[in-house]
């Protein structure tokens, strides 16, 4: 029988919905914000610039760029009472798990003054997620290491606030590199948005009930934490780790292609792109570079992963199935150079596609035709068939 989806604004099957915020062409390698190649913003522009991007679909002027980066600076202190719920979690808590448990109880916060039918107070929903995603993830960070909380400091940028946020403690003064800031924004940038990606999908389903923005993101940063979606950055970086050295990567090969394995090569692999992820090049760029300027350019698991790629690319299991390397694939290698541990890499991709979830929530939520979102089936259970009394059974 066909496939027969219905289409309607809301989200009834795989051709989920319009939208007019990211465009990813996978045959080509093409991701476009707003019209915009990923590849020229990673260069020219910075991580807030492309929140107002992707929020209001235009490049702002200095003025309202000025105006935008303000806003956001002021908003990214939570209530106070909101850290007893980090306390309420085992020291060893995945940062994943407290992200979801507290991003969810913002929905008690906040929600109550959010009336999402309000054009005005969506706006300022959608500021308040980005301003405080990047405290919360670093709060469940210094949780799980035990160290004090620190404040967002409004004298630094918004990817500079989150290095001190994480990395600064009160016995001394942490003076943030501009090499890491600069690469930790391009990170956010690479990870902005991407047209509808499991997690996206999720806020937008979720939402399309009415519920609040808040408790739909907590459902997004729930799908995003898996290995296959957001989680991989975190599972590529163990396997490289586990490969070891360059001599092994023939086991791990042979390993990805045995189907009677269900291991698979992290990093690689995409719904869509069936070519090259052009965040992929960009990060390996961006890995050189900052691996070059922090003196660890013979970093070996840099070494293991491009060898990795090198071999992959080569190999006709992966061509034939049109395997590349995806975001994933380089982040974690600048992310471990910075000084993160591996359990916050998945909490780093949430509070930079924030800006995605939030911006294509309000896209939805703003249109007047939207209906809940109810995706179909295709029933392939039992026929139609009458009571069965428990003797004859
Ligand atoms: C993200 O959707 C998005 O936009 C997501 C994302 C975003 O920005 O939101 O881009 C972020 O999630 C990137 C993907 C991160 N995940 C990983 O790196 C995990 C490893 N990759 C795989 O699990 C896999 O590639 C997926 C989940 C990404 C895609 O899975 P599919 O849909 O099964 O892949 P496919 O249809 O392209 O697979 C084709 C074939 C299959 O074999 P056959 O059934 O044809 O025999 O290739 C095989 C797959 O088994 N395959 C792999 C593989 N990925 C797919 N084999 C070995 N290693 C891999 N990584």
């Amino acid at each position: 029988e066909a496939d027969v989806f219905t289409y309607d604004p809301g989200f009834t099957s795989t051709a989920a919905c319009s939208s007019t915020i990211t465009y990813i062409d996978g045959d080509e390698g093409e991701l476009l914000y707003r019209g915009y190649p990923i590849e020229q913003l990673a260069e020219k522009s910075h991580f807030l610039e492309c929140c107002f991007l992707l929020l209001y679909g235009e490049l702002p002027s200095a003025a309202a760029l000025e105006d935008f980066e303000s806003r956001v600076t002021h908003h990214t202190m939570i209530h106070e009472q909101m850290q007893y719920f980090f306390r309420g979690f085992r020291r060893d808590a995945h940062p994943m798990a407290i992200m979801v448990g507290v991003v969810g109880a913002m929905s008690a916060f906040y929600h109550d003054s959010t009336d999402i039918n309000d054009p005005w107070q969506r706006e300022v929903a959608a500021i308040r997620m980005i301003a405080k995603m990047p405290t919360i993830a670093a709060m469940a960070y210094k949780y799980s290491v035990g160290q004090p909380f620190v404040y967002p400091k409004n004298s630094l940028d918004y990817a500079g606030n989150f290095l001190h946020m994480c990395f600064a403690v009160p016995a001394e003064e942490y003076v943030v590199d501009p090499i890491l800031s600069r690469a930790m924004d391009r990170i956010m940038m690479l990870h902005a948005d991407h047209e509808q990606n499991a997690s996206t999908s999720t806020v937008r389903l979720a939402s399309s009930s009415g519920a609040n923005p808040f408790a739909s993101i907590a459902a997004g940063i729930a799908c995003l934490w898996g290995p296959a979606h957001g989680g991989a950055n975190q599972a590529c970086l163990e396997m490289l780790r586990e490969i070891g050295t360059v001599d092994r990567i023939p086991e791990f090969i042979a390993r990805a292609k045995d189907k009677d394995d269900p291991f698979r090569l992290m990093g690689f692999g995409h719904r869509v792109y069936k070519n090259f992820d052009p965040r992929a090049k960009v990060m390996k760029q961006s890995a050189d570079e900052v691996l070059g300027l922090l003196g660890i350019e013979d970093n070996e698991t840099l070494k293991v992963a491009k060898e990795l790629e090198r071999i992959a690319l080569e190999d006709e299991y992966f061509v034939s199935k049109k395997l590349y390397p995806n975001v994933d694939f380089y982040s974690g290698i600048i992310l471990e150079a910075m000084g993160f541990p591996t359990s916050m890499f998945t909490p780093i991709f949430a509070l930079s596609r924030t800006v995605g979830w939030i911006s294509q929530w309000k896209e939805m939520i703003s249109d007047p035709e939207q209906k809940i979102g109810r995706p179909r089936q295709r029933y392939t259970g039992a026929p139609r068939r009458d009571y069965a009394e428990i003797e004859s059974r």
